[in-house]
């Protein structure tokens, strides 16, 4: 297996956090660390709420930071109060949006089938994709993480092309780890993000399989960063917590160089 030919993604997920000042100032702030480094090897990427999109293009335009949306709806337009279209997403700049957050899934009713809808409608639109999926904690006791994750992995990819995974990329985010401090040992990180890589193999093809980014993402940081993303199957990372300091989110672009 050679991860050299996959792509490196350092993804931010803001979640409900930063008004469109703090979004200046922070998005500010990450180009500033990043000035002087040669970030070719890794894309870094700030998912946003939706009211800090505006600011967050403009302050990054230029800069190696991209600029990702936290969800998007199925339909193209509509009756949907309160829903945002991908198309919208494209229309103000946006590159990537976050599908299938377990957030969603837990607060939001966001099940396996609406995901799937989601992904479409993004792929559709032009926009790339981080999916995520991961297991709760009772399940993980139970043994079934490997069936959850790979059973929710190929309903989100119904209907989704060969060709179309070259703008997906999968995020690992046990739940259980997310915002709790414990974070899935690199073993296991590496262990969920292969079964994923085995299901990708088997739904299209190995060579699709091999160039699929795979992140991990619960309670990622400055000091766990290096040994995670140096598994053979992690590809990056999908960080909340530690995205919200320029500091912080640095050191793990840094540790993933
Ligand atoms: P934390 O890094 O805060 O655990 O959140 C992870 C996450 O949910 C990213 O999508």
């Amino acid at each position: 297996m050679n991860k050299s030919t996959r792509r490196t993604v350092i993804a931010g997920n803001w979640k409900m956090n930063k008004t469109p000042a703090e979004a200046k100032q922070l998005i500010e702030e990450i180009k500033a660390s990043i000035s002087g480094m040669n970030t070719d090897g890794c894309e870094i990427v700030a998912c946003v709420p939706y009211i800090d999109i505006d600011i967050a293009v403009k302050t990054a335009a230029g800069s190696a930071v991209k600029i990702g949306a936290e969800n998007c709806h199925w339909a193209k337009n509509g009756a949907f109060t309160g829903e945002i279209s991908a198309d919208m997403l494209v229309a103000c700049g946006v590159e990537y949006v976050i599908i299938g957050h377990s957030e969603r899934r837990q607060y939001f009713g966001e099940t396996d089938i609406t995901v799937n809808q989601r992904v479409k409608a993004a792929l559709e639109a032009g926009l790339k994709v981080i999916l995520c999926v991961g297991e709760l904690l009772e399940q993980r006791e139970q043994g079934i993480t490997d069936e959850t994750v790979s059973l929710q992995t190929k309903i989100a990819l119904l209907g989704i092309t060969e060709e179309q995974m070259a703008d997906i990329i999968i995020a690992y985010e046990p739940v259980w780890a997310i915002g709790t401090g414990k974070t899935a040992t690199s073993e296991q990180a590496d262990e969920v993000c292969g079964v994923i890589r085995k299901v990708i193999a088997s739904l299209y093809s190995d060579k699709c399989a091999e160039a699929t980014t795979i992140q991990y993402g619960g309670s990622m940081n400055a000091k766990n960063a290096k040994e995670l993303l140096g598994m053979v199957n992690v590809d990056g990372g999908l960080i909340g917590g530690a995205s919200l300091k320029a500091e912080d989110f640095f050191s793990i672009i840094s540790a993933a160089q």
